[in-house]
């Protein structure tokens, strides 16, 4: 989200399961924000809840979590012609509506996101278009228990956004 803003992007809808996350987003900006289940039939109400919460047409859709169900929202949620990422990659194999979005013409990108994108991301960081600082809920040291802690504090989820360790 906070990339997407930096690129100018006007009106971006967060979508999550978890209440912690939406509201940090809005308070990061976010426009909207949709509060979805992990159940899949849920994915038409909600599309129609997320299409509500943007007002307009969707043009971009990122799926950051790479479940059949979330997937199934990206693609069903952006308009005729669009375009969803695949960011979060599960599994091989994705069980997803794909022909409606084929016949709507929304186009699937995928996106390495390691490899090259560290000079934009780094100027970013450094003339202040992003601040990630509030992103950071979490700062442990580097002993073996420390480190522990931190991935079960990360596994938890709840109010746990990026985990950090003080090297
Ligand atoms: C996706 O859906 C298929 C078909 O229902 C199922 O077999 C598969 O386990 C699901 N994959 C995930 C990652 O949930």
């Amino acid at each position: 989200m906070l990339a997407a803003r930096a690129f100018g992007v006007p009106m971006i809808v967060i979508v999550d399961v978890d209440e912690n996350r939406l509201s940090v987003a809005k308070q990061l900006g976010a426009y909207g924000i949709v509060k979805v289940t992990t159940s899949l039939e849920d994915v038409g109400s909600e599309v129609e809840q997320i299409q509500k919460a943007v007002g307009s047409n969707i043009d971009v859709t990122f799926d950051c979590a790479g479940f059949n169900k979330t997937m199934s929202t990206a693609l069903a949620a952006t308009r005729c012609g669009g375009k969803v990422c695949f960011v979060g990659m599960g599994h091989v194999i994705m069980t997803v509506p794909l022909t409606p979005a084929a016949a709507r013409e929304v186009d699937v990108v995928g996106v390495f996101r390691y490899k090259n994108t560290w000079p934009l991301c780094l100027e970013f960081l450094t003339n202040g278009k992003i601040d990630v600082k509030p992103l950071i809920t979490h700062r442990f040291g580097f002993s073996q228990k420390e480190v522990e802690d931190a991935f079960e504090t990360s596994a938890r989820g709840s109010n746990a956004i990026k985990v950090m360790f003080n090297l």
